[in-house]
């Protein structure tokens, strides 16, 4: 999703704001561009990527030691120039650069135009920088001032940064919902919407608490204020620790997709260390241990490949510790009138801790009740991770395919954790063999990922299939869902995911030997109920690749193809059956020619509901 980055120093500016725009690159965008302030206001943008940006630094004069850049996916008008970022008052003024939406932007253009305002752009950007122009000559205020009444007044949520003529070298930054970080270092100041696009300049930052804005400038303590304009004391954090993460290149891999796929027997090796080294108690709980043990129901929240790690919790949870979950989208959860109770704790996942959907749910919670909000969060700092009362972090490492891959790998280990620490509090014992089985899972999923090849072939057998389905029931029916919307994503091919049971119901109406159907079935247990499903796809010309444990032959002989995992505890299969479904989307991917890392129109961070 849209990219803010900023610098005020006294090294030039443009090079810094292409770099950290790069940076950025992975969360998704359409078009890029920057300002830099030299007595006027500089502008270079271009529709397309940074690659072009940068190739067209040159033609244009952008020297300066201030700046404000930003990577735009498009949702008011085309990404074309015109409409990418920053945006110019119409007195040339003032640039601005903004995330996340405007709701009320209409009425402010009409009133705008009214006003003799014309607009270049179909933008909300545009509207705003110009709105701020307006109240600027209106009251005479400075710029910075007018902010309580710019959060105040402007519905809708987003982070936008500032640059002003008239005051060289400062940047105002405000926040209503979207994300927004100063860095820090030394007499030099940043502005940035992640982290990442920090790490390697600054050691220390300021996450802006929302509804705040900061005034920054060379030299000076940033001066940070809240919503009503009283100048605060704001917390600064170290980002060091960071740093070791930060190595956001592909090493050997032709992808970061497939390196992140690769990464996951390491993830897992990590999670089972901790896991037994801590007694499979999860100490970030501990200050939650009296919740825990009255818990009588758990409601999981998230979005995407967040909500399907969910519904995979809710089967860990639900058959390890007996509590019954429930598992909401996130964004149906925000909007409906939940039914919360006194013992009842939330659970929000998100790899980026920045879901809109899921940060308003979890504000929702606590204007209904004062319940425990477990985050579950791949990255330090964000917002889920400083709002929620505990978070436990996946620790995965940078997410930069926007397919979110070895994240969901994490996020349903951690939900296994959770459950064994729930069963722990109530004094259940796990299940026999799973506990040496969980011991062997890392060395496992490295050895699923040696059946690479194999998947490589199923997916040039299938790889101009126009509509896939992937089945599972169970255990495995969050995975079929997880593979279905890999396939989507990556590939492109709409591929749908269902439950096997569920296929009399309406879609077996799909099926023709050109709809294939991917049936996971990897419980062991569940073998007769799935080589049925096998057979109701195959008598009515379906071709079907079963996913399979190495010892289920006769399942994999019923199939036209089949996946293969190694065998393991059946409560653990579906870590493994993720792996092989991962990579068929990567190789539809790439088969079919498409930008696996930044699959088009999808953001790696949704922001905007
Ligand atoms: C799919 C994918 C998305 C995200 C979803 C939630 O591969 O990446 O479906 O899972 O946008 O994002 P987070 O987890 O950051 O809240």
């Amino acid at each position: 999703m849209c990219g803010i980055f900023g610098y005020t120093g006294s090294a030039e500016a443009a090079d810094l704001l292409i770099e950290g725009l790069s940076k950025l690159e992975y969360r998704g965008y359409d078009s890029a561009g920057i300002s830099v302030l030299n007595g006027d206001i500089h502008t270079l943008k271009s529709a397309g990527n940074i690659a072009k940006l940068r190739e067209r630094r040159s033609s244009v004069d952008v020297s300066g030691t201030s700046g404000i850049a930003h990577t735009r996916w498009a949702t008011h008008g085309e990404p074309n120039e015109t409409n990418s970022h920053p945006h110019h008052s119409n007195s040339n003024r003032y640039s601005l650069v903004h995330n996340g939406i405007i709701e009320n932007y209409l009425e402010m253009k009409k009133d705008l135009i009214d006003k003799g305002f014309d607009f270049k752009s179909d933008t909300d950007t545009e509207v705003l920088v110009n709105y701020i122009e307006h109240l600027a000559n209106e009251t005479g205020k400075q710029p910075a001032d007018l902010m309580p009444e710019i959060l105040r007044d402007v519905k809708g949520s987003f982070a936008i940064a500032l640059m002003d003529t008239k005051n060289p070298g400062v940047l105002i930054a405000a926040r209503k919902g979207s994300p927004l970080i100063i860095g820090l270092d030394g007499n030099e100041q940043y502005l940035s919407s992640d982290p990442l696009a920090l790490a390697q300049h600054c050691d220390s930052a300021i996450y802006l608490e929302n509804r705040h804005y900061a005034v920054i400038a060379p030299g000076k303590k940033p001066a940070v204020y809240n919503e009503r304009g009283l100048e605060i004391v704001a917390e600064v954090a170290v980002i060091d620790q960071m740093k070791d993460q930060i190595t956001v290149d592909k090493g050997d891999f032709s992808h970061y997709t497939l390196k992140e796929i690769y990464e996951q027997p390491d993830i897992a090796r990590q999670h089972v260390a901790e896991s037994f080294q801590n007694h499979h108690i999860l100490p970030e709980l501990t200050h939650l241990k009296k919740e825990l043990v009255a818990a009588k129901r758990l409601v999981v929240i998230g979005c995407g490949t967040s909500l399907h790690a969910g519904w995979m919790g809710r089967n860990y949870i639900e058959r390890l510790a007996g509590i019954p979950v429930v598992v909401e989208q996130a964004s149906e959860f925000r909007y409906g009138e939940p039914l919360l109770f006194e013992n009842d704790i939330v659970i929000a996942v998100s790899q980026s801790g920045e879901t809109a959907d899921t940060m308003e749910g979890v504000r929702l919670v606590s204007s209904i009740r004062d319940l425990p909000v477990i985050g579950l969060c791949n990255v330090k700092g964000s917002t889920l991770y400083r709002e929620a009362s505990a978070c436990l972090m996946l620790n995965a490492g940078p997410e930069i395919g926007v397919a979110s891959t070895k994240a969901f790998m994490s996020q349903v280990l951690m939900f296994f954790r959770l459950a064994m620490h729930l069963a722990d509090l109530k004094g259940y014992n796990a299940h026999e063999g799973l506990l040496d089985d969980f011991k062997k899972l890392p060395n496992l999923i490295e050895k699923t990922l040696k059946f690479n090849e194999a998947t490589h072939e199923i997916a040039e057998k299938y790889k101009d299939s126009e509509n896939m389905l992937f089945l599972g029931r169970g255990i495995q029916f969050p995975i079929a869902m997880e593979g279905a919307l890999k396939v989507k994503e990556l590939s492109y091919i709409h591929a749908e995911g269902y439950s096997s049971a569920e296929m009399k119901h309406g879609p077996l109406a799909l099926i023709d030997e050109k709809f294939p159907t991917v049936v996971v079935a990897t419980d062991s247990e569940q073998e007769g109920k799935n080589i049925n499903t096998v057979k109701e796809i195959s008598s009515r010309k379906g071709k079907v690749i079963a996913l399979v444990q190495e010892s289920s032959t006769r399942l994999a002989n019923e199939a036209d193809d089949y996946l293969m995992v190694p065998d393991i505890h059946d409560m653990l299969a579906p870590f493994l059956a993720t792996i092989p479904l991962q990579l068929l989307s990567f190789h539809f991917a790439v088969l079919r020619g498409h930008n696996v890392d930044q699959p088009r129109n999808l953001a790696k961070s949704v922001t905007v509901e």
